[in-house]
């Protein structure tokens, strides 16, 4: 019926790597995709940003910032795609070119953790060869850890 936003829908998103510079960007983005708590304040996302060995990649539309990863070696710390940028491929490419970096890096494995009951994002990851490797508690909420080697993976480095 033509209600979704013509540009929305045909506009291809354009990737680069993140700087300071993005952070408030980052940590608007990290509370529209988290509920309060679970997200990443600015301090606490400038100390990943700027953790050793850590990188992070941006998907704009325009200026605007729709999504982006962030990962610190061989972990994955957060994906965020905005609710109106989500079901449109952007989370699994953004996964895709971590995991390529993280190869690249020399590594075999990649590891993340994510809510037991966020069935959009363990579907993302088991599509790309992630299994639970266990479970745990985290202030209340069960949660999973997911790692990947390059073997398993759909995704050769
Ligand atoms: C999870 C998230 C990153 C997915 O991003 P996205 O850009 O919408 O994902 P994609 O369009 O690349 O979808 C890739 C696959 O993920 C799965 N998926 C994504 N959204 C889904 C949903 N709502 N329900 C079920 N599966 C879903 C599907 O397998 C999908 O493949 P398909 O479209 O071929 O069926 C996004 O929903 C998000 O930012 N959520 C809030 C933040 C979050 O939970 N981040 C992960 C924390 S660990």
């Amino acid at each position: 019926m033509g209600m979704d936003p013509p540009a929305l829908a045909k506009t291809t998103h354009r990737l680069r790597p993140l700087t300071g510079e993005d952070l408030p960007a980052m940590t608007a983005l990290d509370a529209a995709c988290f509920e309060p708590g679970w997200n990443y304040p600015p301090e606490v996302m400038a100390d990943f940003l700027l953790a050793p060995g850590a990188q992070a990649l941006g998907a704009f539309e325009g200026e605007t910032l729709a999504a982006f990863i962030l990962w610190i070696r061989r972990e994955i710390i957060t994906l965020d795609v905005a609710p109106r940028h989500r079901r449109r491929g952007l989370g699994r490419t953004l996964m895709r070119r971590a995991m390529r970096a993280i190869g690249k890096r020399g590594y075999r494995r990649a590891c993340l953790q994510v809510d037991r009951d966020n069935a959009p994002a363990i579907a993302l990851y088991a599509s790309l060869g992630f299994t639970v490797e266990r479970e745990f508690a985290e202030g209340g909420k069960a949660r999973l850890r997911m790692t990947v080697s390059w073997d398993s993976a759909t995704i050769a480095p």
